[in-house]
């Protein structure tokens, strides 16, 4: 199980020291992975006072060693401050910021090169899902992944599945549409890489999970975990790394 936290463009050293030293004896479940995605100038502050064995990394990078890159950052550098994965693909970058699938793609590769591990954010807009165009879209989305990396690279890969419509919105799917939709992306899985990798693949959804949903979300078979923005700023998302998932 995978319980990320994606805190945008949010806090300060003062707010980290306080809500890390808040979090300190959450009860997280054995098999349950946490990590926190600060924002980049902050991952070595953040890395310093973690407890060890809590992941730390980056909510983008670019897909070049260095260069004329004006406000990128590399994976190296990313790694040198001590994270370990780097959020890619997320709505805010792809909507606000322009990023394209091929693009998407591109990064997903050179950060696995570099040795990061991949958080790849994938989900349909409102409109795509009301027209019923959601499998599809997070179908394009994974294959142009696919074309760009080998079947191993998914290993390094945790795919979170956020409907656009539900993050930052309050309004969370319900365990139903994000278990179809894992399943879904699953099925995706072992018919385009391979049975071996739909078992292995951390499938984990985001958008308003928080600690009143966390638990129906977890029963569902396909949620491997969670990417939680809003809610991953808060002292009680210890109850979210709490969460009994039922695979
Ligand atoms: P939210 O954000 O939990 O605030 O809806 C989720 C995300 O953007 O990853």
């Amino acid at each position: 199980m995978f319980i990320g936290g994606n805190w945008k463009m949010h806090g300060s050293k003062s707010m980290i020291a306080e809500l890390v030293e808040g979090w300190k004896n959450a009860n997280v479940k054995t098999d349950s992975e946490i990590f926190i995605a600060p924002p980049a100038c902050y991952l070595e502050y953040l890395r310093d006072i973690f407890p060890a064995e809590w992941k730390t990394g980056a909510q983008n990078c670019y897909k070049e060693p260095k260069g004329a890159f004006t406000g990128e950052i590399t994976p190296a550098m990313i790694k040198e401050l001590g994270g370990e994965y780097v959020v890619l693909g997320h709505s805010e970058r792809r909507w606000v910021f322009g990023e394209d699938d091929a693009l998407i793609a591109e990064k997903t590769k050179f950060a696995l090169s570099e040795g990061l591990g991949v958080i790849l954010c994938i989900g349909e807009k409102l409109e795509e899902r009301e027209s019923g165009a959601t499998k599809d879209v997070v179908v394009k989305q994974l294959e142009a992944v696919k074309a760009q990396i080998g079947d191993a690279d998914w290993a390094n890969i945790v795919v979170a599945y956020e409907p656009v419509w539900a993050i930052g919105t309050g309004k969370t799917a319900t365990p139903e549409i994000a278990q179809e939709t894992h399943l879904w992306i699953r099925e995706w899985f072992t018919s385009a890489i391979s049975s071996d990798a739909a078992m292995a693949v951390r499938i984990i959804y985001g958008g308003s999970v928080k600690p009143a949903n966390c638990d129906d979300l977890g029963k569902q078979p396909d949620i491997d975990g969670f990417l939680v923005g809003g809610a991953s700023l808060k002292p009680d998302f210890t109850a979210i790394m709490a969460t009994n998932f039922s695979s």
